[in-house]
């Protein structure tokens, strides 16, 4: 059930009528974030199929602190069936658990996203060269199809463009509440997004998906977070503070923040992230050929935890 950030127990940081335990919360996350993002490049990985005890520490490590971990594997295959049980390798490692029952899944549950005119794939921006806006994966599903972790993997680079831009959601939520803590509350109100229902082509009906942007997982005490920047076929609360709150999230996520990390994946790069927000700029590439930008995409319900 959702909460209000106001009824979290006072020694917690998501409780907004009081501020000492989300300051302590605050210093410490910004120090540790800065540490991590001036020390490192992406985690180097050996062997995706099998990545070694330490590769999946430091990956799990980046994630603890910043939600998110950029990784490299020199070895880039180039035959995608075999990237793809390389991934699923990856995934099982790591202790994710596949979420997909994507209309577009392909084997192992991974989504190819590369352009497209196939039935189904034809006329969504994933499957385009088109920019695609800041969201968190999965921003429509409803809250027990909650997707927590996510993989971007490029098999292909675009010719031109396709570049990734992410940022950390419990940066976002930083960046909101010290502008104002009631920002937090409308964001966090059980009606603040509303995702009407949708036909898609293959007739299937999406049920409308009303919630929260913030949430705190009951079961593991960490933020979620479900935010789409379109501005169709979206309702948000009507009133003045919920459309002030957003107004401001785009802002910076637009605007620019030096936490926002950018990067063009190589073959054989890849993102490991707790769904953390997300865009991606348009791209040049031949469709339906070898050359075609093509990045694999694999959801999970769990975060990444190492566990
Ligand atoms: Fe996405």
């Amino acid at each position: 059930m959702t909460q209000f950030g106001s009824e979290y127990a006072d020694d917690s940081p998501w409780y907004t009528k009081g501020d000492g335990p989300y300051q302590a919360w605050r210093k410490r996350k910004l120090v540790q974030s800065n540490d991590t993002a001036s020390a490192s490049g992406p985690v180097e990985i050996r062997d995706l199929a099998n990545p070694s005890v330490t590769e999946q520490a430091e990956l799990v490590r980046r994630c603890n602190i910043s939600n998110g971990a950029l990784y490299a594997c020199a070895k880039a295959e180039g035959d995608s069936e075999i990237v793809r049980d390389q991934l699923r390798g990856f995934a099982d490692a790591l202790g994710l658990r596949i979420a997909e029952k994507h209309r577009s899944a392909g084997r192992q549950g991974i989504v190819a996203l590369t352009p497209s005119d196939k039935k189904g794939q034809r006329g969504y921006i994933p499957y385009s060269k088109k920019a695609i806006n800041w969201h968190t994966d999965g921003y429509y599903n409803g809250s027990d199809e909650r997707i927590r972790a996510m993989v971007l993997h490029c098999v292909h680079p675009a010719d031109d463009g396709g570049i990734n831009q992410v940022m950390d959601p419990e940066i976002a939520y930083i960046r909101l509440r010290d502008e104002n803590p009631n920002y937090i509350d409308a964001l966090m109100h059980p009606q603040a997004m509303t995702i009407p229902e949708n036909r898609e082509e293959n007739a299937n009906l999406r049920p409308v998906s009303i919630g929260p942007v913030f949430s705190v997982n009951a079961d593991t005490g960490h933020l979620e977070m479900r935010y789409t920047a379109r501005t169709r076929s979206i309702a948000w609360r009507d009133d003045p503070i919920t459309r002030q709150a957003v107004a401001f999230l785009q802002g910076f996520l637009v605007g620019g923040d030096p936490y926002i990390q950018e990067t063009k994946m190589q073959a054989g790069h890849g993102l490991l992230c707790n769904n953390s927000l997300h865009n991606r700029t348009g791209f040049d590439s031949k469709p339906d050929t070898d050359s075609a930008r093509l990045m694999f995409r694999v959801r999970f319900h769990n975060r990444v935890s190492g566990d």
